[in-house]
């Protein structure tokens, strides 16, 4: 389908996310990004570590109030000033789930109680028996069974802390997930079986992933459209298969080349490309904006680089 005819479930507007550090100083950990996600896709949001990945997904969700800029769901305003009757509606429709389980779950509840917290909230449930029923229901889809209801988190492992998690998350029948880095705290041999389940139930469910992740090979197969994030900015935004068929932005060039390949002979030729922004481009003479060089292919460039990737088109 061609995507100017889908439904955009979140549109990100110019968001904007300052930290003040000490008297003077500021970190600008979003600086002015753009992006819609539509509904019941995977979007990945990928960059090196602290580029602004988290504070993104957090500004989001409601965790910081924006320093500028705006989220909308469903074309209403999710950020700022909610206007009281949507209130409900934004809180329930967006869930997070977290890198760090054991973090975020509270270590004093139990996992019927962790899991029913958005039940009890937004009142999904009229009867004792029926949040129970609710929260077995949930409990099983993730892959748990009902005798884990009365334990705390610490007595489950990595992975099984991480699917409560997802639990949790789900609980509330929620549009719109933010995954943050839900597997880079697990084993490996565990990976693989939470991002399994997290796309089943996005099937079954028909949710709509944004997923933030450090490395591009993993969020490649999961991932429909990528965002490539650096220093507070989105520098590239297209279609998994096209950002790694034809990456323009010197930085995704080099995020791909840090990519270990299969075949050990190519892998052992792999030269990693470094970005140094300051060879790249004359951004001070010439600073760059957000543009569009092929439908649905978003670029963070000036004059002279979009002229020359838009060539690269032709
Ligand atoms: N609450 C905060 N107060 C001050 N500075 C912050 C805060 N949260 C994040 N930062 C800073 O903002 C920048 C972006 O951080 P963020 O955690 O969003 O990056 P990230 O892309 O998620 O990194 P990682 O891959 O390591 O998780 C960093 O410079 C970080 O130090
Ligand atoms: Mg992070």
């Amino acid at each position: 389908m061609d995507y100017k005819d889908r439904e955009v479930l979140v549109e990100v507007k110019d968001l904007q996310q300052y930290f003040k550090l000490g008297r003077h100083g500021v970190v600008k950990a979003v600086d002015g990004i753009n992006f819609k996600i539509f509904r019941g896709e995977t979007f990945g949001l990928v960059g090196e570590s602290g580029s602004g990945k988290s504070t993104t997904g957090r500004t989001m969700i409601r965790l910081y109030k924006p320093t500028g800029g705006e989220v909308w769901m469903k074309g209403k305003l999710a950020s700022g000033k909610i206007p009281k009757e949507d209130i409900a509606y934004v809180n329930r429709n967006m869930q997070m789930i977290f890198q760090d389980p054991m973090a975020c779950l509270n270590p004093r509840m139990k996992v019927i109680d962790i899991v029913a917290e958005g039940i009890d909230i937004h009142k999904l449930a009229k009867t004792k028996e029926e949040r129970r029923q609710k929260v077995i229901d949930i409990i099983k889809l993730v892959g748990l069974d009902e005798q884990h209801l009365e334990r705390y988190p610490h007595e489950f492992s990595g992975g099984q802390r991480q699917r409560i998690g997802i639990a949790r998350a789900m609980a509330v029948e929620p549009e719109f997930i933010i995954a943050d880095e839900p597997i880079s705290a697990l084993d490996v041999s565990i990976q693989a079986q939470v991002v399994n389940l997290m796309n089943e139930l996005k099937e079954h469910k028909g949710l709509t992933y944004l997923f933030i992740a450090h490395d591009l090979s993993m969020v490649k197969y999961i991932s429909d459209r990528i965002a490539v994030m650096f220093k507070g900015k989105i520098v590239e935004l297209t279609t998994s298969e096209q950002l790694f068929a034809k990456p323009l932005h010197p930085y995704t060039r080099s995020l791909l080349s840090a990519i270990p390949l299969p075949d050990p002979i190519t892998e052992r030729t792999r030269r990693r490309i470094a970005y140094e922004p300051a060879k790249e481009h004359d951004y001070a003479n010439n600073p760059p904006s957000w543009h569009e060089v092929e439908p649905g292919h978003f670029i963070l460039a000036n004059d002279q680089e979009l002229a020359k990737w838009v060539a690269l088109y032709k």
